[in-house]
């Protein structure tokens, strides 16, 4: 809090000016307008004086940094995942601590069809191929790719963009099956999506696509046993959160293809990518981009400035992830 009795609100990175006008008015910015992400030591520094924090999903949010800020009252990570966060450091903090959920929605489930359609028809070695002189004649079997239709795409993770993708999936005439911790016969019904379970889900899909969050249960969830039980001809898309997958098991899957290929958006240890996925003709690798329109990130930012606004305001902000520890629970 200033003397002029407004909060100070802590930004790791510069965000759409659209998305944050409101909070502008509401609060005293501190934007890290740097190069590349806030360095750990200076975010330790600034955030003493923070009564609100709005970081990337590239922030580590741990008892740390936490007990570095004892005026934090709000936190808004600026993504749909919190994985970065300890929910239970903050929790014990008495902190909210509020995502972005459904204004990303359209546009990652937009990116792992992009992903699932490259694949499917190589279009990015294609363009190489084009781009390198090679393109001499049109041939009748020259980068061959796979039919969509009629094929069977599991999804694993049915929440919000787990059924967006399905949704999408449907025009392509894709027969839809699903894995998640729960059952849910709604979903089921709107996309005739069949309930499976792990196994015969990734025994029996031609695509893979992952819906899951981060979580201990999720972690190389899908490994060198699961990668083995897969179709040869199977594709796996993942836009949930790199580490659902064991990198270097997959790596060696798609080099020996016993896998067909794969469409990743997210990275184990992001921003690094197994260096053995690097030359793979089979692989299209994106920079996480699935929330990455400019419509979707300043609806991103509106969001989360919300959040932080209602929280400090003492209103009970839309998307509380650790609800306990508001007034009313
Ligand atoms: C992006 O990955 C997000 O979780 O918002
Ligand atoms: C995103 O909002 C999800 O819950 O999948």
């Amino acid at each position: 809090m200033k003397s002029d009795g407004k909060p100070i609100v802590l930004i790791t990175r510069s965000l759409p000016e659209e998305g944050i006008k409101g909070l502008r008015e509401f609060a005293h910015l501190d934007i890290w307008e740097g190069e590349g992400p806030m360095p750990r030591d200076i975010l330790l520094e600034r955030v003493r004086n923070a009564d609100g924090l709005i970081p990337m999903l590239s922030d580590r949010v741990d008892g740390h940094l936490l007990d570095s800020g004892p005026k934090l009252r709000a936190i808004a990570n600026y993504a749909v995942g919190y994985d970065n966060i300890s929910l239970d450091e903050a929790t014990r903090r008495s902190i909210p601590v509020m995502n972005t959920p459904g204004v990303l929605t359209d546009a990652t489930a937009d990116i792992a069809m992009s992903l699932l359609l490259s694949v499917s028809r190589r279009v990015v070695e294609s363009d190489r191929f084009v781009r390198e002189g090679r393109f001499k004649v049109w041939s009748p079997k020259l980068l061959l790719g796979k039919d969509l239709r009629g094929r069977t795409l599991g999804i694993i993770g049915a929440g919000k963009i787990g059924q967006a993708v399905m949704e999408r999936a449907r025009g392509f005439g894709l027969n839809i099956v699903y894995h998640s911790r729960n059952r849910n016969e709604a979903v089921e019904e709107k996309f005739s999506a069949r309930y499976l379970s792990l196994e015969d889900l990734l025994r029996g899909s031609d695509i893979i696509s992952l819906h899951v969050p981060l979580t201990e249960e999720t972690r190389h969830m899908i490994g060198e046993r699961e990668l083995s039980i897969m179709k040869r001809s199977a594709i796996l898309i993942n836009t949930a959160r790199g580490p659902v997958i064991d990198e270097k098991a997959l790596s060696k899957a798609l080099r020996e293809r016993r896998v067909h290929g794969a469409g990743l958006d997210v990275y184990e240890e992001e921003p690094k990518v197994y260096p053995g996925l690097m030359d793979l003709d089979n692989v299209v690798l994106l920079p996480h981009l699935g929330s990455a329109t400019e419509g979707t990130r300043i609806e991103m930012a509106m969001l989360a400035s919300e959040g932080v606004m209602d929280v400090l305001s003492g209103r009970r902000p839309k998307h509380c992830l650790n609800p306990e520890v508001l007034e009313d629970g």
